[in-house]
């Protein structure tokens, strides 16, 4: 099915879409990463309560993006954006393979790895040098006296990022189309009612059914990095 030309296309990535470069999904191996749940680390009281345990946690996972690298189904991904002239790639994913697969404009909406947010500021800022991964805490560069950073990740119970942008975005879209993503964690799963009460088209790419898969008018089951790039160019044709 080629998608038509002038068509707008709106993609939202999950877990599932780096997994084959290595970086551990949340639900596959049930839901646990290097023995921690992720509803016990990924919290703000979590954060309050037991700061070095988070810190560590995420630290590891900020070393861990030196480790992985783009796999197909992110170059396609970028294959995808350089053939279609209205493109979003929203992706719940706070890694950074999106953007070094040659995706630009990428939406994180649950935050990313690579930048730390004053606690007080609220300013962003990356911070991926050698020094910015021990596991010791960081302290920030916008106050006069430096306040500790945090990890700039939506955490369980705080508000999504962006979401006006990815409202008006799936709101008017033409084909909405998920990629490796369990639909468990809304406001991302309900996207594709969304979606589909705007009358686009709801594709599916996921490695196995997912929990609202009754949603999708297609879906592809495989892969993403085996799948995805044969999709891709079956969508330019
Ligand atoms: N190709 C395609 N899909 C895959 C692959 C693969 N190689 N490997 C796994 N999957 C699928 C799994 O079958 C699963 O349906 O990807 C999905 C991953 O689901 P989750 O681990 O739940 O990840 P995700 O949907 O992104 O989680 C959403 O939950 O923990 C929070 O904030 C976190 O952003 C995350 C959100």
């Amino acid at each position: 099915m080629a998608i038509m030309l002038g068509s707008s296309v709106v993609i939202l990535t999950g877990a599932g879409i780096s997994a084959e470069s290595g970086v551990s999904t949340f639900r596959d191996n049930d839901g646990l990463w290097e023995n921690h749940r992720i509803e016990d680390v990924a919290t703000p009281s979590a954060w309050e309560n037991n700061p070095d345990l988070v810190w560590k946690f995420y630290q590891t996972r900020r070393r861990q993006l030196l480790q992985v690298e783009p796999n197909p189904a992110h170059f396609a991904l970028a294959k995808l954006e350089q053939g279609v002239d209205d493109f979003t790639l929203i992706t719940q994913n706070v890694d950074d393979l999106h953007e070094r697969g040659g995706s630009s404009n990428v939406i994180h909406m649950h935050g990313r790895l690579r930048t730390l947010r004053c606690e007080v500021s609220k300013k962003f800022e990356e911070r991926m040098e050698e020094e910015d991964l021990q596991n010791h805490f960081l302290f920030c560069t916008c106050c006069a006296e430096p306040n500790r950073v945090r990890p700039d990740i939506v955490w369980f119970g705080e508000m999504p990022m962006h979401l006006e942008e990815i409202y008006e975005a799936v709101g008017r879209c033409d084909y909405f189309i998920v990629i490796g993503s369990s639909g468990h964690v809304y406001p991302a799963a309900g996207l594709v009612n969304v979606a589909n009460s705007c009358g686009a088209k709801t594709i599916l790419v996921n490695f196995e059914n997912p929990a609202n898969s009754f949603a999708f008018d297609e879906i592809h089951l495989g892969k993403a990095g085996e799948i995805l790039p044969d999709l891709v160019n079956s969508w330019l044709d």
